[in-house]
């Protein structure tokens, strides 16, 4: 492996905590960083904004073959823009949750973001932690360290409960995490480990353990 460049992915599915350690994990380690679910986001908004039904498959692939995503690596200063318009703050709303499974359940789509994830992560020199449903198994899964994050049902709802707090259901929240896991899952295995990587169910874990034990994760490979 070489020392200048570390690639480090992380699966796992809504509420497993990977966005925040992996975040966490390139800050500490001063790498870069990518939230590939902000890219399925990105072309959700950019399809619902040109009035796309997501039922339409057809019109689906050709709204996020023809997307220009940009999005930033800094784990401090998250932004994402698609077709030239900033929309970090929009690819949070429910509206594009609850229709991002469109993007995520067409290979079509999915070869296509996949394609231009790893090129991301082979753009920076520093080496980048990514996170994601399929980052260990399909984008890179010649990543140095590849782990995957679990946590039980009930963990992962209360967690984006709390993040999501007052700003949706019980219904919603319940449609966003369990229905959207249960669609993408047809596609994408994200609850089991494939070989070589590294499985930590979060259930009863501090965030600041689960960062610790990637970091040492890290450790053994660079030792
Ligand atoms: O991680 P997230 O909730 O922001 O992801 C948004 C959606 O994108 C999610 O429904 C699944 C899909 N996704 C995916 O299929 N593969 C990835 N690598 C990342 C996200």
């Amino acid at each position: 492996m070489s020392q200048t460049r570390l690639v480090i992915a992380i699966d796992g599915p809504s509420g497993s905590g990977k966005s925040s350690t992996a975040r966490e994990v390139a800050r500490r380690l001063s790498l870069g960083y990518l939230d590939t679910g902000a890219m399925y986001r990105a072309v959700t908004v950019a399809f619902l904004d040109s009035g796309v039904d997501p039922a339409d498959t057809a019109a689906v692939i050709a709204a996020t073959t023809g997307a220009d995503i940009e999005i930033s690596l800094d784990p401090d200063a998250h932004w994402v823009r698609v077709n030239g318009r900033e929309v970090t703050a929009e690819i949070r709303e429910p509206r594009t949750s609850a229709n991002v499974s469109a993007v995520a359940t067409i290979p079509e789509c999915r070869a296509d973001l996949v394609r231009r994830q790893r090129a991301l992560m082979d753009s920076d020199p520093r080496g980048v932690v990514a996170e994601g449903r399929d980052v260990t198994t399909v984008v890179y899964p010649d990543a140095d360290v590849r782990i995957l994050l679990t946590a039980s049902e009930v963990e992962r709802l209360a967690r984006r409960g709390s993040e999501l707090a007052g700003q949706v259901s019980e219904a919603d929240l319940r449609d966003q995490v369990l229905r959207r896991d249960a669609d993408d899952s047809l596609l994408v295995n994200f609850t089991q480990a494939a070989d070589g990587v590294h499985h930590l169910d979060t259930s009863e874990l501090s965030f600041t353990h689960v960062v610790d034990v990637v970091l040492a994760l890290v450790d053994e490979v660079r030792a």
